[in-house]
């Protein structure tokens, strides 16, 4: 059974009420079940994590290998703009990192058209909702089986 962690960032807590014209009425629960489905369909075994706090989110990105993880599925969600830290964590680990966000990140405000995760990542998906987990998600299990 390969493993992987989903990491939700800051403010994901409040998915299903935070301008849902951007982001949807989905919540995390929602997203978390339904990635959970997928995974389940595919021998994979999901660990969630969503914070608030860059320091934690690093803790769990160094940590991943050793606690047997195969892959990372990323929203870094406003971190992504602004945090080194979580870029060096996943530059740091020998395990593959694929960024998801829900918006198209490219067709917002200009502080979000720079990812500091992207360049460090396998690859990254955004603007299709809540599919952007779904395609990221695919995207691992295609790797892990190949
Ligand atoms: C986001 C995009 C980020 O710019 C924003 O800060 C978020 C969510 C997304 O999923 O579209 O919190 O990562």
């Amino acid at each position: 059974m390969k493993k992987v962690l989903v990491i939700h960032g800051p403010n994901l807590d409040l998915l299903g009420q935070r301008e849902t014209d951007v982001y949807g009425i989905s919540t995390l629960q929602d997203i978390n079940n339904q990635l959970e489905q997928l995974a389940q369909g595919n021998k994979v075994a999901l660990t969630f994590l969503q914070s608030n706090h860059e320091g934690n989110i690093v803790d769990a990105i160094g940590k991943a290998p050793q606690e047997g993880f195969h892959a990372i599925l990323i929203n870094p969600a406003a971190y992504t703009h602004t945090s080194v830290a979580i870029r060096d964590a996943v530059s740091a680990i020998n395990i593959p990192t694929i960024e998801v966000h829900l918006s198209n990140i490219y067709a917002r405000e200009d502080f979000r058209h720079k990812s500091l995760i992207a360049p460090v990542s396998l690859g990254q998906v955004s603007g299709f909702g809540v599919q952007s987990y779904f395609l990221g998600l695919q995207a691992i299990i295609h790797l892990l089986n190949n």
